[in-house]
């Protein structure tokens, strides 16, 4: 595959580069700045200084309007479905015990989920008095909720998301999904799939920043029967009436709980508007591709450094990342980044994980990746990084 017949190659220049000579492959945790994201915040900041108060009348429905934008260049659900707001451990919070608020039975997630799902699970089950079963399976006995990653944070191994959902169905269960690594990065039906809830980040495939909002789903039959725990204003029916008691709005506003972050949806507009110009089909393809092209050249080139593939072989079964695991990965991942000019991450216990977003990656970044990669472990530099852990990894 090469860069010359790649159909989405003109969307690179839509972002910010600083340094050309250094490789990101880390833009599955922070994706890199778009231009329209830059001029869009400088704009509202503006705006905010002229307008002030005056501006709400135009920024208040932007959880909606941002809601409804995903809804349809990103996650297959229809208008009225999902809101921007909060952040994703926010929104996890909100729906799973706006679920188990009307049924009963046990909580189950995978024990590798991303650990802010495990955590709140955790702490909703002790809460609700439920049991959190961690498993890939679906126990024998009443369930409640199922919550399971689209794509997993880790291995990039891409789940049947209708498949399990209808599983999940069959055994009485809500399907709660967390589409954080796969938002903008491959295809989501959520309306055929018959998902009832899901959230997910945007600072991913989404490119709208560090913290900025992120999204939630309620299928739009249950939303009169859920109700967010967080009784906020901007969930209340008739807000501006300012009435005694709270009374939930209809439809999917009643899951905002406060004063929406401006600042931060406007970048998630920018982001998201730039997927639906390249159209989600198109990037999914590409990032099949990309990581495809990553994995044949792991193969050939790292297999006997001692790396081995820790993501799905089938490329149809993989987000837009993939997983090397080498017993030094932690050094290795140090390595690449204060030695070779390649900027992947690391996850725990032996995986360096190398994020392909197909909106900006090139298919030369890709085999400069794995070329430098194989430069710096047979040169055994790798070795001489420091091994101390850091904050963030
Ligand atoms: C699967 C998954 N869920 C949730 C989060 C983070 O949630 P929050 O934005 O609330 O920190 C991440 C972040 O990497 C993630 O990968």
């Amino acid at each position: 595959v090469t860069d010359a017949d790649d159909p989405l190659a003109a969307f690179r220049d839509r972002f910010v580069f600083g340094d050309e000579d250094t490789i990101y492959v880390d833009g599955n945790s922070l994706g890199r700045l778009p231009r329209t994201v830059a001029e869009r915040s400088a704009a509202l900041v503006e705006d905010w200084g002229e307008r002030l108060v005056t501006g709400w009348s135009d920024w208040i429905e932007l959880p909606q309007a941002v809601g409804d934008l995903l809804a349809r260049a990103v996650l297959g659900a229809r208008p009225g479905e999902v809101l921007a707001c909060d952040s994703t451990t926010v929104n996890l919070y909100k729906l799973a015990d706006a679920a188990l608020a009307v049924r009963p039975g046990a909580i189950v997630t995978d024990a590798d989920n991303f650990p802010t799902d495990r955590y709140v699970l955790e702490g909703l089950a002790a809460r609700h008095g439920r049991e959190l079963l961690l498993t890939d399976e679906l126990p024998d006995r009443e369930l409640a909720l199922v919550c399971r990653s689209h794509v997993a944070y880790r291995s990039g191994g891409l789940e049947d998301i209708a498949a399990v959902t209808a599983a999940v169905h069959d055994r009485g269960a809500f399907a709660l999904w967390d589409l954080s690594h796969s938002a903008g990065a491959v295809e989501v039906e959520l309306e055929a799939a018959g998902v009832d809830l899901a959230v997910g980040c945007t600072y991913k495939y989404l490119n709208a920043g560090p913290g900025a909002p992120a999204f939630l789903y309620v299928r739009e039959e249950l939303q009169e029967r859920l109700r967010s725990p967080i009784q906020g204003w901007f969930g209340q029916r008739d807000q501006f009436a300012m009435g005694p008691r709270y009374e939930p709005e209809a439809g999917i506003a009643r899951f905002l709980a406060g004063t929406p972050p401006i600042l931060g949806l406007v970048a998630v507009q920018a982001g998201a508007e730039l997927v639906e110009e390249a159209g989600i089909a198109a990037i999914a393809a590409k990032g099949r591709a990309l990581t495809s092209l990553a994995v044949e050249l792991a193969d050939g080139q790292l297999a006997p450094l001692g790396f081995e593939l820790g993501s799905p072989r089938d490329a149809s079964r993989r987000g837009a990342h993939v997983a090397l695991r080498h017993p030094k990965a932690w050094q290795v991942c140090r390595g690449l980044i204060e030695r070779a000019g390649v900027v992947p991450d690391f996850r725990g216990p032996d995986s360096v994980r190398f994020g392909f977003p197909p909106l900006y990656t090139r298919f030369a970044d890709v085999r400069e990746t794995i070329e430098r990669t194989r430069r710096l472990v047979e040169s055994g530099a790798h070795r001489e990084v420091d091994p101390t852990p850091r904050r963030v990894t």
